[in-house]
């Protein structure tokens, strides 16, 4: 063969394998309002930056006739490229070559960016689009799916994981994001599910549709399974490019310093009048994030789920942070069972990936009751706990208001290896509120007492002398517990000083095998 024609050859191949499953699977995803894989891959990555692997491979299943459907690439574009300038690989799997479903050979090309990935220390990010193992492959597919299950395992902790989701993402297809880091979903187009809406239909005679078993709506609110939910692909795919700016390339490195304007010693005046006079009056924990965090750029993570905490990451006098922040604004900010387990979820990522953790307490306790009870909320709780004693990345707190009990131990406080522990004026650092406390302590006394007023009046008196002793931050400073009582409006200036003290900080764990954190 003429040079020429080789060179006609490897275009031609190239061009057959950019078509995916052809033109009318393309037309049909674009119809149903979905991009094709390269599409998403364009928009994610740098332009001009991509480097693919493996355009020429094919399935090399013979069951069910499949010789005569083979397509080049085998249904996932596969590669490494740039977001802003950082390495990352890339794989995203191509609905129009048989629903995206995943083939021996096709979980190959994964495993080798995967592999790749690990090697160099850069993170992975799968764009999913797949009705989950190809059935006609039976075991093989099976086997493909193990394979990346086990390299998603022993990547988590070494390089940061994305996925996101965009079309209807079955079985290994959601098992495989579930062991990763972060799950994006856009709201059009994206669902997960173990078994579509016909196996569910079949084996429990439930009627349910793909949105509603398993919608971006339903995993960004009711399940928790997804960390962020953009309004189409385009915006969806924005975020994850936000998201590798916070954080490091892989569990050595450090997340690149973001120059910025904004003055470390910028004063928010308004922070001093914040906390309303009223202790059982909210305000939004947001507003304080907004006001400390560099240009009031925060990312948040689960902003539908557990809204009775909030996490997320920003940057502080450039540094990459991540933020842990209770919400009085929703259920007062309590902590329960759905809050936990998203706290320890994030910050132990946080500790994986070297990202500092700022804490803003204003937690009046655990959520009682047998609906957290029956769902264990003593195991989710302890999660969380067990999350912030193991972290050894810088931790600075700022107790804002209330820190009460079990809770005021489990966000961050000093014993847990907190660094940096700051209190406003306003926070009261108890083991419960007044009202409980004063019912515990004289509920002997208050039975004798039948005039309504005269309890009232004796209520009032034990309440008050309560919160002299605790409604305040100096009972907690006087014993060390408190590093010092900050002005609100300081809050910026002191945490980012704190932050750059902490830069070298060392602290480690005692040598073991892993731990057994209550799952
Ligand atoms: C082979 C598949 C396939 C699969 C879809 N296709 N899923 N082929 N294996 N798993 C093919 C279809 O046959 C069809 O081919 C094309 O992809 C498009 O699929 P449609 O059904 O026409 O699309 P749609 O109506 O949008 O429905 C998408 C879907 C549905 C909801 C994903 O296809 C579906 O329910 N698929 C099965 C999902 C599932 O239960 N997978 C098994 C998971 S078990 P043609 O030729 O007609 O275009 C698993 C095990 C891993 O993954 C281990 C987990 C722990």
């Amino acid at each position: 063969m003429a040079f020429e024609q080789k060179i006609k050859e490897l275009l031609d191949k190239r061009g057959e394998a950019r078509m995916g499953g052809g033109q009318k699977g393309i037309d049909k995803q674009h119809e149903q309002g979905k991009l094709t894989a390269r599409e998403r891959i364009a928009l994610l990555l740098d332009e001009g930056s991509f480097e693919e692997f493996d355009m020429f491979v094919t399935h090399r299943c013979v069951n069910f006739d499949m010789q005569k459907k083979s397509y080049l690439g085998d249904g996932v574009v596969t590669g490494y490229g740039t977001i802003n300038g950082r390495q990352v690989y890339v794989f995203a799997q191509d609905f129009t070559v048989l629903g995206g479903s995943l083939s021996e050979t096709m979980a190959l090309k994964i495993c080798k960016v995967m592999d790749q990935a690990m090697k160099v220390g850069a993170p992975v990010i799968g764009l999913n689009d797949s009705g989950g193992a190809r059935i006609q492959e039976g075991i093989n597919a099976l086997a493909g799916y193990a394979e990346i299950f086990e390299r998603n395992i022993l990547a988590s902790g070494v390089v940061p994981q994305i996925s996101a989701i965009f079309g209807p993402c079955a079985g290994g297809s959601v098992y495989s994001p579930a062991l990763t880091d972060f799950i994006f979903m856009s709201k059009e187009n994206s669902y997960m599910f173990l078994t579509g809406p016909k196996v569910v239909k079949t084996v429990t005679g439930e009627d349910v549709t793909v949105d509603k078993l398993g919608g971006a709506m339903v995993h960004a609110t009711k399940s928790g399974v997804a960390h962020f939910v953009g309004d189409t692909e385009e915006s969806t795919i924005q975020t994850i490019r936000e998201l590798v700016g916070y954080i490091p390339s892989n569990n050595f490195e450090e997340a690149p310093m973001v120059a910025t304007e904004d003055p470390i010693d910028r004063l928010e005046d308004h922070l001093n009048t914040i906390i309303p006079e009223n202790p059982n009056e909210a305000y939004d924990v947001k507003d304080v994030i907004h006001a400390i965090v560099d240009d009031g750029q925060f990312l948040e993570v689960h902003e539908n789920w557990a809204k009775n905490l909030v996490v997320g990451f920003a940057h502080m006098g450039g540094m990459s942070v991540g933020i842990v922040a209770n919400q009085p604004k929703a259920m007062a900010g309590v902590l329960d069972c759905n809050s936990s387990r998203k706290g320890a979820r994030f910050v132990r990522f946080c500790d994986a990936f070297n990202i500092p953790l700022v804490t803003l307490v204003d937690v009046p306790g655990f959520l009682p009751g047998t609906g957290q009870e029956y769902n264990g909320v003593i195991n989710h709780g302890a999660k969380f706990l067990f999350a912030y004693g193991e972290a050894t990345v810088p931790k600075v707190t700022v107790t804002l208001r209330k820190s009460y009990g079990g809770a005021h131990i489990v966000m961050s406080c000093k014993q847990l290896r907190s660094d940096i522990n700051y209190a406003w004026p306003t926070a009261q650092i108890a083991v419960m509120g007044a009202s409980g406390a004063t019912e515990v302590l004289h509920g002997r006394a208050l039975k004798e007492i039948t005039d309504p007023e005269e309890k009232a009046k004796f209520i009032a008196e034990k309440e008050k002398e309560y919160n002299d002793l605790f409604a305040n931050p100096y009972n907690a400073a006087k014993y060390g517990y408190i590093d010092d009582v900050i002005e609100p409006r300081n809050t910026r200036f002191r945490v980012i000083r704190a932050l750059q003290a902490l830069q070298t900080k060392k602290d480690s764990l005692p040598m073991k095998k892993h731990c057994n954190l209550p799952l």
